[in-house]
């Protein structure tokens, strides 16, 4: 590694973003190490529980809710290729953005997907730092960050220069990593994702990524994390509360992952989409980790966020009263929490079960009561 984090991290994604495309490398053509990029885990364990439709998706839900009528001027942070900037576009959710990315190549490829369509002039790619270009104060209406903050070297300076940067009742949104630092998980996580791991037939137990069985896994070591990507998860933990004392949360959704991606990472082309017994498989997966979630055994290591500038910002939140801030059972100090829905919400499991449509508390009493009315 060179000098700064900054500039190993910038290197690290030049790199990634000048290479081509990986070409598929599963017996499904799926990608080995994101659970995200699978539809199926996709659907069932991100866009069911925060959208509440099998075929959601965050961010087009959030453009909805929070981004009609258009907004008028989005600052973008670690926009990588401007993909999802592209889509806040199109739809018409922002009128203009202006996207921040470290990496030369993304922003040359972004620069070069729009021109000469009729995004060119809406999206603004820079590549320099914003924390020294010194941008007007209250100069946008939205900061939006895909899968950037837990990059932030300067945590505490972003912070206050997304503040800043934002008018009077300006939003922040995010979908973000916000478990352990570097990603160097709990010894209860690594013990869950050992029992699972254990209980697996050995045929879904084989890592394609380190081309062996996977007899055991291990929590990640600081010196593999700073090979990989220094500013991969830096200051992760601290995302969450920083939140709070700078914005105040409109709306909070947890989608977990904090299983699920440690878990499924390099055994992900063992499973058939297709197959039922590998569908089940993964609901069981799937279902555990929802079930430790709620019931706060584990805490949620992604989150998406919609929250508006405060004011004034709140004195940091005191190390006690965040310890247990990405659970389930986490309720916002009084200082800090004035909404109701700034309290996480309980991820819901399926779609609306048809007894819970008729208000029934007794399920079996429910049921029968459903079944007679559809005969
Ligand atoms: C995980 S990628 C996400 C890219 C994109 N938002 C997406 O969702 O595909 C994180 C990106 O943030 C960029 N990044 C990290 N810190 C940054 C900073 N302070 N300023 C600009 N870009 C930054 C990195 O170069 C990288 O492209």
């Amino acid at each position: 590694m060179s000098g700064s984090m900054n500039e190993d991290a910038q290197k690290i994604w030049d790199e990634r973003y000048g290479q081509e495309p990986a070409p598929p490398s599963s017996n499904q053509g799926g990608d080995p190490m994101h659970y995200t990029l699978h539809n199926f885990l996709y659907q069932n364990s991100i866009a069911l529980p925060t959208t509440g439709r099998l075929d959601g998706w965050i961010v087009a839900d959030v453009g909805e809710r929070f981004m009609k009528p258009a907004v008028k001027k989005v600052l973008a942070l670690g926009s990588g290729m401007a993909i999802i900037e592209e889509f806040l576009l199109k739809q018409d959710y922002a009128e203009h953005i202006v996207a921040y990315e470290f990496s030369e190549n993304a922003c040359r490829a972004a620069m070069e997907r729009v021109a000469g369509t009729p995004l060119e002039g809406r999206l603004e790619m820079r590549s320099g730092d914003v924390l020294v270009d010194n941008l007007p104060s209250e100069s946008f209406d939205v900061v939006f960050v895909q899968a950037a903050i837990h990059h932030f070297e300067k945590i505490d300076e972003m912070f206050a220069m997304m503040h800043r940067l934002l008018k009077p009742d300006g939003l922040l949104m995010y979908d973000e990593y916000v478990g352990d630092d570097h990603h160097i998980f709990s010894d209860e996580v690594v013990e869950i994702l050992n029992q699972l791991n254990d209980s697996l037939e050995p045929r879904y137990r084989f890592d394609h990524l380190a081309g062996a069985p996977r007899n055991s896994i291990h929590a990640n070591t600081m010196e593999a994390m700073m090979a990989l990507d220094p500013s991969e998860g830096v200051h992760a933990s601290r995302i969450l509360p920083l939140t709070y004392q700078w914005f105040e949360v409109l709306q909070r959704r947890d989608f977990g992952g904090t299983l699920l991606r440690p878990f499924f990472c390099g055994i992900l082309p063992n499973f058939d989409w297709n197959d039922e017994r590998d569908r089940t498989v993964a609901r069981m997966i799937m279902l555990v980790e929802r079930m430790l979630l709620q019931k706060g055994v584990i805490p949620s290591h992604n989150t998406d966020i919609v929250a508006r500038k405060r004011p004034k910002p709140l004195p940091p939140m005191h190390p006690a009263e965040s310890a247990r801030i990405g659970f389930a059972d986490w309720v916002p100090p009084a200082l800090y929490g004035t909404r109701p829905e700034a309290v996480p919400p309980t991820l819901r499991v399926t779609p609306r079960a048809p007894w819970a449509e008729m208000g029934g508390t007794n399920i079996v009493d429910s049921l029968r009561r459903w079944l007679a009315g559809r005969r």
